[in-house]
C-alpha cells in the first residue's frame, strides 16, 4: 500500500530534466518569488519549490515586484486566508503589464477547491498555472509549458479525493533559515473534522519512509541545523517502518546539539509512550501542541473529534505531570455551529483548568463541502464576542504561567542581534530578548548559536533576560 504513493524516480528525473533544459534556455539573471500563506507545512512545500526553481536556473527574488516567476501558495483554512490571497493576487495583472515575460502561478490549498480554481480562471486570466497540494514536484513541466505559449494549465489532483496522494522524495529544498528547519514526516489526513478543509485539499493521509525521514534529519543536523520541526497534519498517526514515537527517540538521537519539535498531534492519538519518549529525551523540546477545539462534549462531538473532555485533559495532564516545566498549546473554535453560551463557557473553563503557555483562538468560518457548514451557524457578533472573551482570559493565564520562568536559566536559540538587544526562542518556543554580558562580543550570540540566559522579567508572551556562562 505504501509503494505506489511514492512518484517514481523516473518521474522526478523527467521533471530534473525538464529543469535542466529551462537553465540553458533562460538564461540567467532571472529570478523567483514565493508568497506563503497558511501553515508550515506550505511553509516545507514551498521550499520545496524554490528548490525546483533554483534547479531551473531562478534566483531567488528579494521582492513580489522583481521577480520573473511569482507563485501564490495558499491556505484555505479560514475565509480570511482566503481573501487575503485574492486581494494580493490581483496586483499580478499590473506587474504582469510591465513584464510581459513574467509567469505567474497559483499552489496549495485553495488550488484542490473547485469553486477557488474557477475563480481564479475566470477573474485572474492572467495567472499561467494552479496546481494542487501534492503535483509540485510538476513545476518544472508546467513553466516549460508556459515557455512553449500554454495558457491557464489547471494541475490538481484527481477526483475523487480518496484516489488523490503521492510522495514525491529526492526533491531539491532551498531553505528559509540556515538552522531552523522543517521536514514533512507525512501529508494529508484522514479524521474527517466537520469543521475542516485539509482532508479535502490535502488528500488521504500518507507517511514517508522512516529511513527517508531520519536520513534528512541527519543531514540537516550534520549540515549545522538547530531547531528541526517534524511536520504532519497528525504526526501521531505516522505510518511508517516505526510508529512516531520510535521515530521521534530515533531522530533525537544523531550527535550534537539541537531541538526536535513536532506539529501537530491529535488528541485521540497523542500516546503516553510519546510522552515518555519526550520526558526521556533532553533533545526534544519541551513543548506540545495539543489542539482542544472546544471543552464541551456535544460540540467535540459534532466535531467528530473522538475524544471527551475528561480524556483531553487527562492527557494534558499526564504531559504536564511527566516533562516538567513544560509548555502545552492549543487551538479553539469560537462560536463552531449551534454552540450555546453554557457550551462555550465550558471550553473557558477548559481553558482555565488545564493552563496553555499559547493558545490560537479562531472564529468558527464555514468552509464549502464540509459537514459544518450547512448546520445552523451562531451569529457572528457572539462568535467575535466568545473569541475576545477567550483572548482576554487567555492573556490572563499566559501571563501568570509565564512567572514560572522569572529568574530560571534557559537554554536559548539565538535568532541574533540588533543594537545590542537579542532575540531567540527557548526550547519551551518563548520568545525571548536577552542583553549581553559586559564586554562580550556579538558574535557569542549571533544566529543559530545556542546560549544560555537568565530570566530577568517576564510577560504573558514574552522573556526578557541576561545571557550568563553556561
Ligand atoms: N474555522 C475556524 N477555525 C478553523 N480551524 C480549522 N478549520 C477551521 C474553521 N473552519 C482551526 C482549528 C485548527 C487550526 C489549524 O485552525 O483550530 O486546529
Ligand atoms: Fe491552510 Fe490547512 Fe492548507 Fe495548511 S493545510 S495551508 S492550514 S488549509
Amino acid at each position: 500500500m505504501l509503494k505506489d504513493v511514492f512518484v517514481t524516480e523516473e518521474e522526478i528525473a523527467a521533471q530534473f530534466a525538464i529543469a535542466a533544459q529551462i537553465k540553458a534556455t533562460i538564461g540567467s539573471g532571472k529570478t523567483a518569488f514565493i508568497s506563503t500563506f497558511g501553515c508550515q507545512q506550505n511553509e516545507a512545500d514551498s521550499e520545496r519549490l524554490m528548490g525546483l526553481c533554483a534547479l531551473m536556473g531562478y534566483g531567488k527574488a528579494t521582492e513580489l515586484e522583481s521577480a520573473d516567476l511569482i507563485i501564490f501558495n495558499t491556505c484555505a483554512i479560514r475565509e480570511h486566508a482566503e481573501l487575503k490571497v485574492l486581494s494580493k493576487a490581483g496586483a499580478l495583472r499590473k506587474l504582469k503589464e510591465q513584464n510581459r515575460g513574467l509567469i505567474t502561478a497559483v499552489c496549495g490549498c485553495m488550488a484542490e477547491q473547485s469553486h477557488r480554481r474557477d475563480k481564479f480562471l475566470n477573474s485572474y486570466p492572467y495567472i499561467d498555472f494552479i496546481f494542487g497540494t501534492d503535483r509540485l514536484h510538476l513545476l518544472p513541466q508546467m513553466v516549460a509549458n508556459v515557455l512553449a505559449g500554454k495558457k491557464q494549465q489547471v494541475y490538481v489532483s484527481g477526483l475523487p479525493h480518496d484516489k488523490f496522494g503521492v510522495i514525491a522524495e529526492g526533491l531539491p529544498v532551498v531553505r528559509e533559515s540556515g538552522y531552523k528547519a522543517w521536514v514533512s514526516i507525512m501529508y494529508g489526513c484522514n479524521n474527517f473534522c466537520t469543521y475542516c478543509v485539509v482532508p479535502h485539499v490535502r488528500g488521504r493521509e500518507r507517511s514517508r519512509r522512516s529511513a527517508d525521514v531520519l536520513a534528512e534529519i541527519e543531514a540537516l543536523v550534520k549540515a549545522g541545523y538547530k531547531d528541526i520541526t517534524l511536520l504532519g497534519q497528525n504526526v501521531n498517526s505516522y505510518k511508517g517502518e516505526y510508529s512516531f514515537p520510535e521515530l521521534l527517540a530515533r531522530a533525537a538521537d544523531f550527535d550534537g546539539e539541537y531541538w526536535l519539535r513536532f506539529m501537530t498531534s491529535h488528541p485521540k492519538d497523542a500516546s503516553r509512550e510519546l510522552v515518555d519518549v519526550m520526558a526521556a529525551n533532553p533533545r526534544i523540546a519541551p513543548h506540545f501542541h495539543l489542539p482542544m477545539q472546544s471543552g464541551d462534549n456535544r460540540i467535540l462531538r459534532l466535531m467528530n473529534r473522538r475524544y471527551t473532555r475528561e480524556q483531553y485533559m487527562e492527557k494534558a495532564a499526564y504531559i504536564k505531570e511527566k516533562v516538567e516545566g513544560i509548555a502545552l498549546s492549543s487551538d479553539i473554535i469560537c462560536g463552531y455551529p449551534t454552540e450555546t453560551e453554557e457550551e462555550f463557557d465550558r471550553t473557558v473553563d477548559a481553558v482555565d483548568k488545564v493552563g496553555f503557555d499559547m493558545l490560537f483562538t479562531f472564529v468558527y468560518s464555514p468552509r464549502p463541502g464540509t459537514p459544518a457548514a450547512e448546520m445552523e451557524q451562531v451569529d457572528h457578533k457572539v462568535k467575535t464576542d466568545r473569541f475576545a472573551r477567550l483572548s482576554a482570559l487567555e492573556n490572563k493565564r499566559a501571563e501568570e504561567l509565564n512567572a514560572r520562568f522569572l529568574g530560571k536559566k534557559l537554554r536559548v536559540l539565538s535568532d541574533g542581534g540588533v543594537g545590542g538587544i537579542f532575540k531567540g526562542r527557548t526550547g519551551h518556543n518563548k520568545i525571548i530578548s536577552f542583553t549581553l554580558p559586559d564586554g562580550a562580543e556579538d558574535s557569542v550570540a549571533e544566529a543559530g548559536k545556542f546560549v544560555t540566559v537568565e530570566v530577568t522579567n517576564t510577560a504573558a508572551y514574552t522573556l526578557d533576560g541576561v545571557m550568563v556562562k553556561d
